[in-house]
């Protein structure tokens, strides 16, 4: 049996909300990657996701909520800053880690005193919360290891009839995971650089929240070899660039190449896509680009590096951990 995909149509949307009641597991765009959702009350249910992801069942996953309201159900406690970032920015790209309540399963928090909450824009992820009428456990619904994925087709590369139900709502428009915010200690730390930039965390907390360090509760995302793609790959300054895939070319190695300044040389015989040159546009397009890397079948896979600045924290931060070859955490 393959995975269903079916068009996010009401009739659609109502079946996956039966399908979470009954137990089982939903893919669902949101407005970053696809999510795969299980009611996030049912403990069954939420250990299917860690079997279809094949991720270790210590890891937290974010449960996503029609609306801030809601948070009080799944957090005891809800700071002033937090209040604030979710005015600001739900519904969208930002996950808050709060104190938990008491009634929210170890299997939702990976036994943490904590809970990452999101409610998320996307059209189709929030009428499947009000279909369903409560919390929804959703990591990125990829194998754990691999690239978050950011259309239907990857979910069903991925995770196949592990699913009963994909919901397809196309292409994610931000693709790139939420910004994670944890007000677990004194001030506020961001965990994973995301949809959210930190300039506008900043301009809404009043200045930027702190680096994670030691004692910040733990996100794998935060980790080295996050969204990897299984081919070996370099990030390369874009002055650099042209000389190194020659270079490559010359040793005879069949090379993928992301770029985003340098125009495709003539003579240049393997794989090449141009990539977007503004942040947003390129952090859309980044996880579907280095999926048709991966599947270029290169010896290796060449990257333009990208500015340093605000707008491209959360992209340089992606391309940092998938071109980094320790075996770490990948959620
Ligand atoms: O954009 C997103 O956030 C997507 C969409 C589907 O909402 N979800 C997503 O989930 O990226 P996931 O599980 O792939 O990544 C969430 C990260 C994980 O690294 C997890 O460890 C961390 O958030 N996390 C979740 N709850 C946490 C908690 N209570 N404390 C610390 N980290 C937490
Ligand atoms: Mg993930």
């Amino acid at each position: 049996m393959s995975a269903r995909i079916l068009p996010a149509t009401a009739a659609a949307i109502a079946e996956a909300a039966a399908r979470l009641r009954a137990g089982e597991l939903v893919a669902f765009p949101t407005e970053t990657v696809y999510g795969l959702g299980a009611d996030a009350r049912n403990e069954a249910a939420v250990r299917r996701i860690f079997a279809a992801k094949g991720r270790p069942a210590d890891h937290p996953v974010i449960v996503h909520l029609a609306d801030a309201g809601a948070a009080a159900d799944w957090a005891r406690a809800m700071p002033e800053g937090a209040r604030r970032l979710a005015a600001a920015f739900w519904p969208g790209p930002l996950t808050l880690i709060l104190p938990r309540a008491a009634q929210v399963s170890d299997l939702v928090t990976g036994g943490q005193d904590s809970v990452g909450l999101r409610v998320p824009a996307h059209p189709v992820a929030r009428e499947l919360l009000a279909a369903f009428g409560g919390g929804i456990a959703a990591p990125s619904a990829n194998r754990f290891g691999r690239i978050s994925p950011t259309t239907a087709a990857h979910v069903a590369d991925d995770l196949g009839d592990a699913v009963a139900l994909i919901l397809d709502g196309g292409a994610c428009p931000v693709g790139i995971e939420s910004t994670i915010v944890a007000f677990t200690e004194d001030e506020p730390t961001l965990l994973r650089p995301g949809g959210i930039r930190g300039d506008e965390l900043a301009r809404v907390l009043g200045r930027a929240p702190r680096a994670p360090d030691a004692s910040a509760p733990r996100a794998s995302g935060t980790l080295a070899s996050h969204y990897a793609p299984r081919t070996p790959g370099r990030l390369i300054l874009p002055h650099a660039l042209r000389a190194e895939i020659a270079q490559l070319g010359g040793r005879d190695e069949r090379v993928a190449v992301l770029a985003r300044t340098l125009a495709r040389p003539a003579d240049f015989t393997g794989f090449w896509i141009t990539a977007p040159a503004d942040a947003a546009s390129y952090a859309r397009d980044l996880y579907a680009n280095l999926r048709a890397l991966d599947a270029a079948n290169a010896d290796a896979i060449a990257i333009e590096a990208v500015p340093e600045d605000d707008a491209w924290l959360a992209v340089g931060d992606r391309l940092a951990r998938a071109t980094r070859g320790e075996d770490d955490d990948r959620d």
